[in-house]
């Protein structure tokens, strides 16, 4: 898949999506946000492709949506233009395989709400996030005043909002905002750890528990009860369940075939 602002790659089942717009620290511009939803679509529609990974530079993640593109924007267009961030955020929270944020160095604004629709933050030892936006007289407008709170907390998510400060990754992962911190040098490599420990996962079992937390989170706690038994129910219909339990009994490690 060729793009101009993004890499992708694939490699035994896992694909990691590479921000690669480095002049401009990774500013997310539309052309970026377009390429993200494409490929997401692609990625999310192709089942030899178990987990997807999404990472930036060494020094720089992404350094929030492209001001220069934002600078002249009206109510008006903004209110009524296309909205290419939500639309590729959704695409990526709605993949229905694991999404791992791989972060290295700055995460702010756009970049920290990109982080937001990943399922795991895995994050280097210099990593530093930041919802900057009030800085600029604005709010974070995609996503970053509703998935952060829910994340991290209303407290913590409103200090951060409010402030504009930018905090380091020990801190990121004492409030909740990131699983790990690695030193730099192993962000890579750890992050493809964790890709392969969920990659051999069933690949039904894994799409049908990203269902039941996302979409649970956005019902009451019986709906989302309800909604977790159907799912938990349609897995016995699976040849994985079988093998699962079969393995199991066979103190053998379980072959799932995602069917
Ligand atoms: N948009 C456009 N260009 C950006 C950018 C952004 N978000 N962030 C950095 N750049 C550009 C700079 O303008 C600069 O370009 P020139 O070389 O042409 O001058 C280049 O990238 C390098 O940046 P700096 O010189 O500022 O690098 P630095 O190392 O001194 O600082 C930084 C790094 C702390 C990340 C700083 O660049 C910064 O604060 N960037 C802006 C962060 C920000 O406010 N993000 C929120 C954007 S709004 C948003 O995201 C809205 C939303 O909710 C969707």
């Amino acid at each position: 898949m060729a793009y101009e602002t993004i890499i992708v790659e694939i490699e035994e089942g896992i694909a990691s999506i590479t921000l690669n717009r480095s002049e401009v620290l990774n500013a997310l511009n539309d052309k970026v946000f377009n390429e993200l939803e494409e490929a997401a679509t692609k990625l999310a529609a192709d089942n030899a492709v178990r987990v997807v990974i999404i990472t930036g530079g060494e020094k720089v993640f992404a350094a929030g949506a492209d001001i220069s593109q934002m600078a002249s924007s009206t109510a008006v267009d903004v209110a009524t233009g296309e909205k290419p961030s939500l639309r590729a955020f959704k695409a990526i929270e709605n993949m229905p395989k694991p999404v791992i944020a791989s972060i290295s160095g700055f995460a702010l604004g756009g970049g920290c709400e990109l982080t937001l629709v990943a399922d795991v933050r895995i994050a280097a030892d210099n990593a530093q996030f930041g919802l900057p936006e009030i800085k600029l007289g604005i709010l974070p407008g995609a996503g970053g005043t509703q998935r952060l709170p829910r994340l991290i907390g209303i407290g913590r998510a409103k200090e951060l909002i409010f402030s504009g400060c930018f905090i380091a990754a020990d801190e990121a992962l004492r409030i909740g905002l990131v699983n790990k911190v690695v030193p730099a040098d192993q962000l890579a490599a750890e992050t493809q750890k964790m890709a392969k420990r969920f990659a051999v996962q069933g690949a039904v079992a894994l799409r049908l528990a990203k269902s039941a937390v996302n979409e649970g989170l956005r019902m009451d706690l019986e709906a989302g009860l309800e909604y977790e038994h159907k799912c938990f129910s349609l897995l016995f219909a699976t040849e994985d369940q079988k093998e699962g339990m079969k393995a199991f009994m066979e103190k053998r490690p379980a072959k799932f075939l995602g069917k």
